[in-house]
């Protein structure tokens, strides 16, 4: 009896330290399940800011970077064109020209209507319209406008230069141009931008091909 009851003592006193160990087995386990969780929240949030600041860094300097876009004239093929001699020097050309507008930014460009101006020695010898329009983003806007220059209001002085190429067989032009527009990114972020187009073509006269074309 003495020992049951020993026992009986003893039971619940055993019962006892073994709850309370599992008690604080459960809350170790409770503080390591916190602690992770707070881990977790602590990494998620980090992992969070870094996104924020990486989009952020990749908006301001990738997609604000508003960039004057490209204008330019194309190769092309002349359609005709007859010369004069050194003797009496003139010309009278004509061709399809590409007009190209290259977009690279994260927006569309809307520019207005413009001209580009064909020189010859710097006198004017005829004119592209290049109608009110846009290049879409990161794209190419094309525009082929018929083209026809004549040597017809040249000075004498040029005359004579133009006379100096003929006998040479290349004649050297170039066209002037500029686009004014706008860009809009993320349909609301607009910059004004301004684009050039200064190129020289060299024509052979002989071959009546385009013999080199550069744009600045
Ligand atoms: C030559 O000048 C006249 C008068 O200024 C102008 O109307 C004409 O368009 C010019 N021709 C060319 C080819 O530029
Ligand atoms: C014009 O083209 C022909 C044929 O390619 C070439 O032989 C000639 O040298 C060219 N003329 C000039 C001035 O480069
Ligand atoms: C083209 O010529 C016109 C005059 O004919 C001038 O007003 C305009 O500024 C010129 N454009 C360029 C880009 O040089
Ligand atoms: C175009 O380029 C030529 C040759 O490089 C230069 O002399 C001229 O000043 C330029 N014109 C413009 C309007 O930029």
């Amino acid at each position: 009896m003495a020992e049951k009851n020993q026992n009986q003592y003893q039971l619940p006193e055993s019962n006892a330290y073994r709850r309370s160990d599992q008690e604080s087995l459960h809350t170790m386990e409770d503080e390591e399940a916190k602690r992770k969780k707070r881990m977790k929240w602590t990494i998620g949030i980090i992992a969070f800011v870094i996104f924020q600041v990486v989009q952020a860094l990749f908006f301001v300097l990738v997609i604000m970077k508003f960039k004057s876009p490209k204008f330019r004239v194309g190769d092309f093929a002349i359609q005709t064109l007859t010369v004069g001699t050194q003797a009496s020097p003139s010309f009278d050309l004509s061709f399809v020209a590409p007009i190209r507008v290259k977009n690279t930014n994260w927006g569309p460009f809307k520019y207005d209507a413009s001209t580009i101006n064909f020189t010859y020695g710097g006198v004017q010898v005829g004119q592209a319209i290049i109608p009110k329009s846009k290049a879409n983003f990161k794209s190419t806007e094309k525009i082929d406008v018929d083209v026809t220059l004549s040597s017809g209001n040249l000075s004498s002085d040029i005359n004579s230069n133009l006379g100096s190429e003929l006998s040479s067989g290349v004649i050297t032009l170039t066209s002037q141009g500029e686009l004014k527009g706008k860009i809009t990114v993320m349909f609301m972020f607009k910059k004004k931008k301004t684009s050039q187009m200064n190129c020289t073509m060299a024509i052979n006269t002989t071959t009546k091909m385009v013999q080199s074309l550069s744009c600045k």
